[in-house]
């Protein structure tokens, strides 16, 4: 019993958090391969107490493995997705390339894991966006309990969600500042990072949102219910893993703060620390490494009849990527595969 997984993308950041999450919560591995590009074929790296030599994708066969979960970006996975899909092995895939795909589920495990059922049209089922996956997990119980009509959100995302080279970045360009010397311009970020925010992720589309907010729009839509507006402002900051987000939401029924504190204690992912003095409240270094997406500062918006504000912070390599896929791959295990 057990399955044979294949992760691809395992020297990058989302791909070493896979295997730690596997690991960790000690998900029914029979076999394990872990691949990268060719230049990085041999590199070893740790799953559980073991240690794995990276095999190169490009020459990897996918018959015969039950489920491989991807973590290189979209060019990639346009090219080596559909071949592990078509030899029979379900892709879970992080990147943005299938989301919107109407024949491909996006999941939120928390939200909507009835939808995992949906994977064999295409052998393919989508992770969304790490600023997605925590908020969603947030309004979820909420819009069950009182109907989301609106959510303004304003995000504070951490320089990991752009991957090994904008971590790298944050670190080189912060030690520069001290050492002018050693100048290190911007690179992966359109400006300075270092002791700096920058108001754009992802490129600019037509109408002056970019991509990510573009995101967190339709990805919304998909996985709790078309009929919830978005707007959103996504703003990179220096901070190495977590990603924060203010959220302001609307409701169509009153629903008062005491209460959505208590659904929201009861909800699955969540975890509420709302004290209403010095330090209590979640911030992102708090979060790093942990499971749960953190909920504080809940208050009545009082600008509008059925407002509430909230702050929701959680990993962004966990929930945002590395363990949502992993919560798919044990969804799919209970409700399809049944081999665990
Ligand atoms: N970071 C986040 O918060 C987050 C959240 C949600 C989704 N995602 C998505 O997850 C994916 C991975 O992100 P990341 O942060 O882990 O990036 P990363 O740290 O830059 O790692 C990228 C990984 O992809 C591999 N790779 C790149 N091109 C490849 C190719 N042509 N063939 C084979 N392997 C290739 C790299 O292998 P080498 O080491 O051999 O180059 C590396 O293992 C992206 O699609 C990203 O959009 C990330």
């Amino acid at each position: 019993m057990g399955y044979r997984v294949v992760i691809v993308g395992a020297t990058g950041n989302v791909g070493h958090e896979m295997l730690n999450i596997l690991a960790e919560r000690q998900f029914p591995v029979k076999d394990i391969a872990v691949l990268a590009s060719r230049r990085s074929l041999g590199t070893e790296v740790s799953f559980g107490d073991k240690t794995l030599k990276t095999e190169d994708l490009d020459t990897f066969d996918f018959a015969g493995w039950d489920m491989a979960l991807f973590a290189i970006g979209s060019e990639a996975t346009e090219k080596y997705a559909p071949r592990a899909a078509k030899a029979g092995c379900i892709v879970i895939d992080n990147s943005s390339l299938y989301r919107y795909d109407p024949d491909v589920p996006l999941v939120v495990p928390e939200v909507n894991p009835e939808a995992v059922e949906d994977y064999a049209k295409k052998n393919i089922i989508a992770n969304p966006n790490c600023s997605t996956a925590q908020m969603v997990v947030a309004l979820k119980p909420l819009h069950d309990r009182a109907r989301i009509k609106r959510v303004v959100v304003s995000t504070y995302q951490s320089v990991s969600g752009a991957g090994k080279d904008g971590v790298d970045e944050l670190w080189d360009q912060t030690k520069s500042i001290y050492n002018p010397v050693d100048n290190k311009p911007a690179e992966k970020f359109t400006k300075q990072i270092a002791f700096n925010v920058i108001p754009h992720i992802d490129s600019f589309m037509e109408d002056g949102q970019t991509k990510e907010e573009w995101k967190m729009v339709v990805e919304t839509k998909k996985i709790i219910d078309p009929s919830i507006k978005v707007t959103a402002t996504c703003v990179r900051v220096p901070v190495f893993v977590g990603h924060s987000e203010a959220i302001n939401i609307e409701f169509e029924d009153h629903l008062d703060e005491d209460e959505a504190r208590d659904i929201l204690r009861e909800a699955p992912g969540l975890m509420v620390i709302d004290k209403r003095e010095d330090g209590g409240y979640v911030t992102p270094v708090e979060c790093v490494g942990d499971f749960a997406t953190f909920i504080s500062r809940i208050r009545q918006d009082s600008t509008i009849e059925n407002g509430l504000n909230l702050w929701c912070v959680s990993d962004n390599l966990r929930k945002g990527a590395a363990l949502n896929a992993v919560q798919i791959a044990e969804t799919l295990g209970n409700r399809v595969l049944k081999k665990g």
